[in-house]
């Protein structure tokens, strides 16, 4: 065997380089909430007049929600964090498989397409790769509505045959209150002829938001918030100008971050009761947490101890903010136990976790955590949005550096994050394709370069 050793040039893909271990300090800005803003969009499509929604963050989610409404024939304008949506002339009612299985929140689209052209034609949905996301809810809820919905070849063709075109109200209840479902419903509903109840509905603050933006449209919807949601169907809806909810997952995000890294920081704009469940998780586990000023809340983290959490709709613990928490979990003191109840393949970071030194048990939808006293830096790699979020926590309070991978789930549900990071004290980067070159006799990843420098220097 030749031991002339060959050098190879590998191809790393846009990635984030982090040091870890650098407390921060200082205040981490929220943006606009990005599950609000793409159904804030679709409803869009349900009036002829100009709809103008303000404090959208700028995310991969977004334009890709934007090319789907152009593509509906929607005509769009972006100002900043603004964008105004005109739908009067949208005379297309079939969404490209190219774009649908990106975004899963396309398929929010079926009930305004339904309301205004009679007909719609959504291939099933794609998104998040954390579990099979049916949308048996949603069809069950428009076929109630009176829609004739069938599935062929992957694609939800959904029509009106009554004479006028219009949905019937009708008295729907969810076996799961799903979010995506009773947003289908309430837009499917506030322009059908009669009155619409929907049953053990989602209580989300993007419900919320939503209904508060219908509302001031037009529309005549009651309850939102709490578990039955009554909708008296109007003749037509009008434009508006509505402000986008802070994203109280961002917002966690940002607090558990100040949490892994033992760092105080405050956090908004933000809406304290959207982010109950995770504060009093917080606090039990070891963090201060007060108000500061109006919207905004001030953390700070002491000794952090192992705390159980159980995932469940709001206003229970989010499920998008699992991963994030098991990211401190894994570095607390003690042990803790976090179950996922909503998504059933919400478990991508473990793996990612566990090559930076976590300590986790994994069995099914549970994981034992045994916090250790710190992570160390590695190459790891986001499988989807909020493992990504989560394995990039760790990243900023591990020893040593790391390199990301995964940028193109990060982008869709955090703007600017390094450079919001950064300006609190992270040290982190974001880089495009780079060539190295390795010897391939050495091929040692980043994490083995760090534990032999730790070893060279203990
Ligand atoms: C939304 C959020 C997502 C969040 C989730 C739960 C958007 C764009 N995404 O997703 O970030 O994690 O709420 O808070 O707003 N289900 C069915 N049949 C259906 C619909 C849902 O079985 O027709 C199941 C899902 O598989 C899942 C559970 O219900 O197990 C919750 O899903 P749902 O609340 O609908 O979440 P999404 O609207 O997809």
């Amino acid at each position: 065997m030749s031991s002339v050793a060959t050098i190879k040039r590998n191809v790393i893909p846009p990635h984030l380089e982090v040091k870890g271990g650098y407390p921060l300090t200082g205040i981490l800005k929220v943006s606009g909430a990005k599950n609000s803003s793409l159904v804030l969009m679709a409803a869009a499509l349900l009036t002829k007049e100009t709809l103008c929604i303000k404090n959208v963050p700028h995310l991969t989610d977004i334009h890709v929600m934007s090319e789907i409404l152009s593509n509906l024939g929607a005509k769009l304008t972006n100002k900043g964090n603004s964008i105004k949506i005109n739908s009067e002339f949208i005379h297309n009612a079939e969404l490209p498989y190219r774009l649908v299985q990106s975004l899963r929140a396309s398929f929010f689209c079926i009930g305004p397409l339904l309301t205004r052209l009679g007909e719609a034609n959504i291939p099933l949905p794609g998104g998040c790769n954390i579990g099979t996301r049916p949308v048996d809810a949603h069809i069950h809820g428009l076929k109630a509505l009176g829609a004739e919905v069938e599935i062929n070849n992957d694609v939800v063709k959904a029509q009106v045959s009554t004479k006028d075109k219009r949905l019937r109200g009708a008295n729907i209840t969810l076996t799961y209150p799903s979010v995506g479902a009773t947003e289908t419903i309430l837009m499917a509903s506030c322009l059908a002829l009669g009155k619409t109840t929907i049953s053990n509905a989602a209580r989300e603050p993007e419900i919320q938001d939503l209904v508060k933006m219908l509302n001031s449209m037009g529309a005549r919807i009651y309850g939102a918030g709490t578990k039955k949601i009554t909708i008296i169907g109007v003749e037509n809806l009008k434009g508006t100008s509505h402000f986008v909810i802070p994203d109280r997952i961002e917002a966690g995000t940002f607090l558990i971050a100040a949490a892994i890294t033992r760092s105080p920081l405050i956090v908004g704009p933000l809406i304290p009761n959207h982010l109950s469940a995770v504060i009093s998780k917080l606090q039990e586990c070891g963090c201060s947490i007060s108000h500061h000023g109006n919207n905004h809340i001030k953390i700070i983290p002491r000794e952090i101890s192992g705390v159980d959490i159980t995932t469940s709709p709001f206003p229970g613990f989010p499920t998008d903010l699992q991963a994030p928490f098991m990211s401190l979990m894994a570095t607390a003191k003690g042990s803790s136990k976090i179950k996922e109840k909503v998504f059933e393949k919400r478990m991508q970071h473990v793996i990612e976790l566990k090559k930076m030194g976590a300590c986790i048990y994994l069995e099914k939808n549970t994981a034992h955590i045994k916090g250790v006293k710190e992570l160390v830096g590695s190459n790891v790699e986001g499988r989807d949005l909020r493992s990504s979020a989560a394995i990039v926590l760790a990243c900023l309070s591990a020893k040593g550096n790391s390199i990301f991978t995964g940028l193109e789930h990060l982008d869709r549900g955090y703007e600017k994050l390094e450079e919001k990071l950064t300006n609190v004290g992270s040290i982190i980067s974001r880089k495009f394709n780079q060539t190295t070159s390795h010897n391939s006799l050495s091929s040692k990843t980043i994490s083995e370069e760090n534990i032999d420098t730790q070893k060279k220097a203990a």
